[in-house]
């Protein structure tokens, strides 16, 4: 039976799908243009579809027992209950802390991660808490326009994970067992301050990177001119501006599931020199 992932053509998928083949997996990768250049492995079959419309899904689940599940929250519903009945036995997710509500009670709900518990499935939830490929969402036009960033909270310490580990984390816990009903947090090896990326993005490049530090009000109004809903863009300041003058929470789950230690900010910046330059 395959394994399908979807997201097949972003940043942690494509990666997924080229770990899973090399440990022998039969894999399905989800795009919606199969008739694009994906640039995905030999040996991948490409299938069409699109989460918001599960029936869409009809041919890319066939033959399927496991999904990496990308979806968005408003999709979710509809398309957990189809995998099931279609004969999904797992699912692995990747859920973002930023979808996180917390009812009158203090607990907290995300939409994804609950209905993938619900789902009756065996369920694996992986919880990076902060993506080094933000790095490209907030600073790789200003660094290429003009060599700098504009950008808050210097000081706030994150511990960036690659996607890479993601996708090798995602990998296992697709293709082995053991890991039903897990949730795991996963970060990077070690808690840097955000002028430290950006000094390592500088070295990766050869190049010195100002940072001018910008107010919480002038990054607000950045973000939210970028679509990003007013309710995401606060949680995300919110939790930079925690994370200043503390360290960053580091996990040490990367290694202890790939046998490899998770890779380093530096090593993420080298490894997306060309979006920087
Ligand atoms: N990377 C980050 O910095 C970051 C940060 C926070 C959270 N996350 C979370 O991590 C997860 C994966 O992130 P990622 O960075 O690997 O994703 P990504 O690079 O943004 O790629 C998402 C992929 O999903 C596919 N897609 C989008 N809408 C779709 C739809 N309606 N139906 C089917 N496929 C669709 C697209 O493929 P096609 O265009 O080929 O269809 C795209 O390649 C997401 O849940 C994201 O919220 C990522």
């Amino acid at each position: 039976m395959a394994i399908l992932v979807m997201g097949a053509t972003g940043a942690i998928g494509r990666v997924l799908v080229e770990r899973l083949l090399e440990s022998g997996q039969e894999v399905k990768a989800l795009t919606r243009d199969a008739t694009k250049d994906t640039g995905l492995p030999a040996g991948t079959q490409i299938c069409e579809g699109d989460f918001r419309r599960p029936d869409s899904l009809a041919g890319a689940i066939q033959g399927v027992d496991r999904v990496y599940l990308l979806a968005d929250p408003g999709a979710v519903h509809g398309l957990v209950p189809y995998l099931r009945k279609a004969g999904v036995r797992r699912i692995v997710t990747v859920a973002s802390a930023m979808l996180d509500e917390r009812d009158d009670n203090g607990v907290v709900h995300n939409v994804i991660e609950d209905a993938v518990k619900g789902s009756g499935a065996e369920w694996t939830i992986l919880r990076p808490r902060a993506f080094a490929s933000n790095a490209l969402n907030w600073w790789r036009p200003t660094i290429r326009l003009h060599r700098g960033v504009h950008w808050v909270y210097p000081e706030a310490r994150l511990s960036p994970i690659h996607e890479a580990d993601v996708a090798a984390v995602a990998a296992v816990t697709l293709a082995e067992e053991g890991h039903a009903g897990r949730t795991y947090t996963l970060t990077g090896p070690e808690s840097l301050t955000q002028a430290e990326q950006v000094r390592q993005i500088g070295e990766a490049i050869g190049a010195t990177i100002f940072y001018d530090e910008i107010s919480r009000e002038k990054a607000k109004e950045v973000l939210t001119s970028q679509y990003i809903p007013e309710q995401i863009v606060t949680k995300l300041l919110d939790m930079l501006e925690s994370m200043v003058g503390t360290a960053a929470p580091v996990t040490t789950t990367v290694e202890e599931l790939t046998g490899k230690p998770a890779r380093t900010f530096a090593q993420w910046a080298v490894d997306h020199a060309d979006d920087f330059r």
